[in-house]
């Protein structure tokens, strides 16, 4: 009893002197380039919390104008007056949108881009399943509308948050509703993939027009994202530890948004501020045509 009690202690303090090198480790890289952004437009979706808010408060400290895009105008009001205070940048704006919903979309990119991970099953406005369709559809349909504008402003980038998990995704074009065989998990991992499928193809496509485009894996932070899993919550409380904060969490989308020179890496995929190595369906050109071709039928949209 004794002895286990020994080696338990034991192992609790070597826990925690071991504790803030093992953070450190998983905190990874950071955004160390001073590129300024005055004169620039930037759009960030979902950035009422999380990573996102962090990227728009980087960015409005460098001066541009950052417009908040997300489905509650209230809370995106509340993290655009905290962000204007702290960065003394006035040009911080709310803009309603809701990835889920073609019509916000389009609406939205009228007048002028959020994630959502291991919610139960569910489809979107447009009959879409929701993470294919939030994370993958609503904005490659987003993308598709700004891009006249984007071309216009070139040198521009598009800055996508892809993950690590899209090494378990696979794009199930039988069923990429899943309406055959649904579990949350997968069907984020997949959504995952097809952010990755698209930055290559779009890069592809978009060559010679000074637009730019990267994936990211933002590391595994603490944000509201896990707020549809118990499980994951509870889980939560003992891998914080190893856990990214959401401003380190921030840092690889900043790096690809601002670091100077990352033009000829376009279509590639970020982890701690390098290139990192993807799967190799998401290396697969074919499945990214075809992901392009089927996604445009789906959105009604003709986009070669
Ligand atoms: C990637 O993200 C950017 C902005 O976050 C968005 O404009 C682009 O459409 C996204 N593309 C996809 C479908 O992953
Ligand atoms: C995608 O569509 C284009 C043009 O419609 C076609 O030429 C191409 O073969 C299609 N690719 C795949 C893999 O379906």
């Amino acid at each position: 009893m004794l002895l286990i009690l020994g080696l338990f202690t034991c192992f609790l303090s070597v826990f925690y002197v071991t504790a803030p090198s093992i953070r450190k480790y998983f905190a990874g890289g950071v955004c160390r380039t001073n590129v300024q952004l005055p004169g620039k437009v930037v759009v960030i979706t979902g950035a009422n919390t999380g990573i996102g808010k962090e990227t728009a408060r980087e960015l409005a400290r460098r001066g541009a104008r950052v417009y908040i895009a997300c489905r509650d105008v209230l809370k995106g009001e509340s993290a655009a007056s905290e962000i204007r205070a702290d960065t003394k940048n006035s040009q911080v704006l709310v803009r309603k949108l809701d990835l889920s919903d073609t019509k916000s979309i389009r609406a939205f990119a009228e007048g002028f881009l959020a994630g959502v991970m291991l919610c139960p099953y569910s489809k979107t406005a447009d009959g879409f399943e929701t993470h294919i369709g939030v994370n993958h559809l609503g904005h490659f349909l987003l993308t598709y509308l700004l891009l006249e504008r984007l071309k216009e402003s070139a040198p521009a980038r598009v800055v996508n948050l892809s993950s690590v998990v899209h090494h378990a995704g696979k794009i199930r074009f039988h069923d990429l509703q899943g309406e055959k065989y649904y579990c949350s998990g997968f069907a984020y991992c997949h959504s995952k993939l097809a952010n990755l499928l698209f930055t290559r193809e779009l890069a592809k496509r978009l060559q010679g027009t000074g637009v730019t485009t990267y994936a990211v894996h933002p590391g595994i932070v603490r944000s509201e994202l896990i707020r549809h899993s118990f499980l994951l919550c509870l889980l939560w409380r003992f891998f914080s530890l190893f856990v990214k904060s959401t401003w380190q969490g921030a840092q690889t989308t900043l790096h690809c948004a601002l670091a100077e020179g990352l033009e000829p890496l376009s279509g590639k995929y970020f982890s701690d501020c390098k290139r990192t190595w993807v799967s190799p369906r998401a290396r697969n050109k074919k499945t990214a045509e075809r992901l392009w071709n089927v996604s445009c039928e789906l959105l009604g949209i003709q986009w070669e």
